[in-house]
């Protein structure tokens, strides 16, 4: 598959990936040293970005899976958000990072804080591989944060249009004529 036509642009190497993301592992493994740590992913946007975030974790950890929807197809959230696949374990007096691809609205990142809070984590943080701030309207803020970009809507990596382009390794602005057709 060529996708080249549908990229206006690469926006974050494979290489600017792989450094920031080992950047991230290594102040998290520094931060939760001889803590107990569970890394839950939210599905599908972040599987990519959680799975290397993983490999550069140096401490103890287990992992955990979420699934939320707030899009339906297109480049705008619904603004609604769904649980659609819950966590398989229980968070009670665990230090918990929720791991997401991009930080948007705010608004999926703010409901499911507040939905994990209220099982009595130890403590909760919020790890994006993206933050796009110009767009938020929810109050929140990220812990940890790969990369801040301006108000584009971006492909690959794990994140998607309509379910296409996940598998591209770069984050790519998507040529505005392909949501716009
Ligand atoms: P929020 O609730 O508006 O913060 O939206 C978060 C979700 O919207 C993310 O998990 C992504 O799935 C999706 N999203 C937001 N911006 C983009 C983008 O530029 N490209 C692809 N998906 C995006
Ligand atoms: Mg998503």
């Amino acid at each position: 598959m060529d996708y080249s036509k549908d990229i206006a642009q690469v926006l974050i190497t494979k290489e600017q990936l792989a450094k920031r993301v080992q950047e991230l592992g290594a102040q998290i493994s520094k931060e939760y040293e001889g803590e107990k740590l569970t890394l839950v992913c939210i599905l599908r946007g972040a599987s990519v970005f959680f799975a290397d975030l993983l490999r550069n974790i140096t401490t103890d950890c287990e992992i955990d899976f979420i699934a939320v929807s707030s899009y339906g197809s297109g480049t705008t959230s619904s603004g609604e958000v769904k649980l659609v696949k819950d966590l398989s374990s229980t968070i009670e007096g665990e230090n918990v990072i929720i791991v997401e691809d991009i930080m948007d609205t705010g608004v999926t990142l703010s409901y499911l804080k507040r939905m994990l809070q209220a099982r009595n984590p130890k403590s909760i943080k919020i790890c994006a591989c993206v933050d796009k701030p110009e767009r938020r309207t929810a109050d929140i803020k990220a812990d940890y944060i790969g990369f801040t970009i301006p108000n584009e809507f971006i492909v690959g990596y794990g994140l998607d249009y309509n379910e296409k382009y996940r598998n591209l390794p770069e984050i790519c602005v998507l040529a505005p004529e392909v949501y716009s057709e």
